[in-house]
């Protein structure tokens, strides 16, 4: 087995386990039936409390992590295979096989594995992440946001010969468009308030 094919296929897996329906499952609920509907951190906590909430951003981030983590410690420097770790991860999270094809918006999966491939590009999202949702108590902006900031630092902190560049755009395509619904509410001024 090729090590790209091994990178992707631990990836999708992993980011396939969705910890928000496991942990609301525990509790007794169906979290695509509660709040958003959306099976991430974000609606745990705005349906089970800061407790549950933040153990699933604190999961949902470390499969992101290992993701985008063991191809750097097995296969060395070369942050390629990483890359594709993650973006697997994203879309095994968003698209999981275990959820008919569902799944969450892939912002917690991404903050672990960017601390794992790009600390300084993710400082600066999350210093973002904070000012927006501080200013506005809208999640879904401040995930928004946090993402289209990702390509710009990774453009500026590692130029455009360096995968980490193009992993930076995918994540803001994917990211936004997974809150295709969020900004529709935007508009119509109904998005969620914490
Ligand atoms: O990470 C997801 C967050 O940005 C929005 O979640 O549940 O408000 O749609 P939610």
């Amino acid at each position: 087995i090729s090590s790209i094919l091994l990178v992707v296929l631990v990836g999708y897996f992993l980011g396939a386990i969705s910890f928000a329906v496991i942990v609301a499952r525990g509790q007794g609920v169906d979290i695509f039936k509660e709040g958003s509907g959306n099976p991430g951190a974000t609606n745990v906590k705005r349906v089970l409390g800061a407790k549950w909430g933040n153990t699933v951003f604190a999961l949902d981030a470390l499969k992101g992590f290992i993701a985008a983590g063991w191809p750097l410690l097995v296969y060395g420097g070369d942050n390629r295979l990483a890359v594709i770790g993650l973006i697997a991860a994203i879309l095994g999270h968003s698209f999981s096989v275990f959820l008919k094809f569902r799944g969450g918006k892939g912002v917690a999966t991404t903050i672990g594995g960017l601390l794992a491939l790009m600390w300084a590009v993710l400082l600066i999202g999350l210093v973002i992440w904070l000012i927006v949702f501080y200013s506005s108590k809208m999640v879904a902006l401040a995930s928004i946001l946090f993402a289209l900031s990702l390509p710009v630092s990774a453009y500026f902190i590692h130029g455009t010969q360096d995968p980490r560049f193009y992993l930076g755009l995918i994540l803001a395509v994917l990211i936004v468009v997974r809150h295709r619904s969020n900004i529709a509410r935007m508009f119509g001024g109904k998005e969620n308030k914490f």
